[in-house]
């Protein structure tokens, strides 16, 4: 059977009386950290991504609300909803990524191994399944 393209990693978390504390350090994550970003003030069932990476490694994590990820290898796609700040979810290279927001302002944060460049972006989902060698044509 195929390995799953969902890779969560459980963040080490501190919850007492006064709210949950999650924590990221250098050596959680399998990469170099060099930019992160968040989007917010989304509202309810924008669908946003409809990409992939040529390179660019992510971790994804909604801090607050939740939000559904679909992520595509070309071969075979798969769902998680990300509704937990203690965990991230690995959205490699070459993987087809969207992200659908179930609650209005749901907040996404990115950690990613790169420095943003658009020419890392395949925005055609065509060539995207040439790339990762699933185009028939
Ligand atoms: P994009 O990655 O397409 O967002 P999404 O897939 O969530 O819809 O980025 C949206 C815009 O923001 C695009 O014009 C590029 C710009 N952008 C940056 O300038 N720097 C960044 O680090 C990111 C992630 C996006």
């Amino acid at each position: 059977m195929k390995n799953s393209i969902i890779k969560i990693i459980k963040l080490k978390e501190f919850s007492q009386n006064r709210g949950l504390l999650s924590v990221v350090e250098d050596q959680t994550l399998d990469i170099n950290i060099k930019r992160i970003y968040f989007i917010t003030n989304v509202l309810k069932s924008e669908i946003r991504g409809h990409h992939a990476h040529f390179k660019t490694i992510q971790y994804l994590t909604c801090l607050s609300g939740s939000i559904n990820v679909m992520l595509d290898d070309g071969a075979h796609k798969e769902e998680v909803l990300l509704d937990n700040p203690s965990k991230l979810l690995l959205v490699d290279k070459l993987i087809w990524h969207t992200m659908e927001w179930k609650t209005e302002n749901s907040v996404l944060l990115v950690i990613a191994n790169s420095l943003f460049d658009e020419n890392d972006y395949i925005r055609n989902y065509q060539l995207f399944l040439k790339k990762v060698g699933r185009n028939e044509n």
